[in-house]
């Protein structure tokens, strides 16, 4: 397996980790077993970065890492990464209810989150939106706290932008920020990521398949359950997915040029875009897995590149990636 660093202090991991959310919320129906022997044969092949949130399927996630972990091999449990979003907060029904970012709700999510994932320590530990209503100095500075006290390991972000980065990085080191970028989601390179780059910090890149969009498998005639992120994702919505599937089709060419899937050419893409960044793989079972660990052998040179490129250009996307009440929480977008 390849191997990344993220950020000048954040932990070595896997060059690509395994973001197991699908396997408890947002994707539709989840099965248990398949999804426990997607993170073993993930483990297996050397991943080691485990992503999840607490708030993902409400502690469903975390109680099925702690699950595979247990049933893995002790070497391969004793390499594995747990990285942990907290903060946001839910309702009985699942909405979406704002985020909590106070220092002692960071340490409550804290408790509750390693007691669940059976671990002494969590080795990334971030709020998953910024809190509007605490400043972000408060909610990295008790984390900070956990990392001196050894239950965390790492200080990590989610989803903020420049300014925010450079406060918080005033305050203790971060390992890195978790934030959306693809082909069709290449908002970070204008300030994010170069500022980024400048503190030091790594990027695990998540949606590296805008949610399927471009692995190649999405379709027109997709059935989606009514609370599928992708029923009500603009980008995924009529005028707006026959545009994007256009893009993928585009992209398709480039794939078959290179005798590789477009999953691949699409995580093999972000992969190019520099050492510091980490994609998050959303494979919700060991064939999609697999493939998804295949775009660790597709080199892409600058011919490549480029016509990845002209097919999807930067900004050639239709519709945001999050719907407007999700936007607004989006400290990167402001
Ligand atoms: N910080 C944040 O705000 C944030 C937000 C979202 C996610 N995340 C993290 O990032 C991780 C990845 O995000 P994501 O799941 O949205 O990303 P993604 O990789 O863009 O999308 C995953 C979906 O793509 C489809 N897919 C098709 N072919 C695939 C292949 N070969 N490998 C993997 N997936 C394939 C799967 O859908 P089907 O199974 O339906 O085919 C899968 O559910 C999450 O698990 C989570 O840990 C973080």
């Amino acid at each position: 397996m390849q191997t990344r660093t993220l950020g000048t202090t954040g932990p070595h991991t896997s060059a690509l980790g395994l973001g197991c959310m699908g396997m408890s919320a947002l994707y539709g129906d989840t099965d248990r077993a398949e999804s426990i022997a997607t993170i073993h044969a993930a483990l297996d092949a050397g991943v080691t970065l485990l992503d999840t949130g607490d708030f993902y399927g409400m502690g469903h996630n975390e109680l099925l890492i702690n699950e595979a972990l247990r049933t893995a091999p002790a070497a391969a449990r004793e390499k594995a990464l747990t990285s942990v979003k907290f903060g946001a907060l839910r309702t009985v029904e699942g909405a979406f209810n704002g985020y909590d970012g106070r220092p002692q709700a960071v340490k409550n999510f804290a408790a509750y989150s390693l007691q669940r994932l059976g671990t002494d320590h969590i080795d990334v530990y971030r709020i998953a939106r910024l809190d509007p209503d605490v400043p972000i100095e408060e909610t990295v500075g008790a984390i900070a706290e956990l990392v001196e006290a050894g239950h965390v390991r790492h200080i990590g972000l989610s989803e903020v932008g420049a300014e925010t980065l450079r406060r918080a990085a005033a305050v203790a080191p971060v390992s890195d920020l978790q934030i959306e970028y693809s082909l069709l989601s290449r908002g970070i390179e204008a300030e994010v990521l170069p500022t980024a780059r400048e503190l030091g910090i790594g990027i695990t890149a998540y949606g590296v398949l805008s949610r399927g969009l471009i692995s190649g498998h999405f379709s027109r005639d997709r059935k989606l359950a009514a609370n599928d992120f992708r029923s009500f994702s603009p980008r995924f919505q009529g005028e707006n997915l026959d545009h994007n599937l256009g893009l993928v089709e585009a992209l398709r060419k480039t794939a078959e040029q290179k005798g590789v899937s477009v999953a691949q050419t699409a995580i093999a893409w972000v992969l190019a875009q520099g050492e510091d960044i980490v994609p998050l793989i959303g494979a919700r079972t060991r064939e999609r897995l697999a493939e998804a660990l295949g775009a660790l052998d597709v080199t892409l040179d600058p011919a490549d590149l480029a016509a990845i490129e002209q097919a999807v250009p930067a900004g050639a996307a239709a519709g945001d990636r999050y719907p407007a009440a999700a936007m607004a929480d989006l400290d990167s977008e402001r």
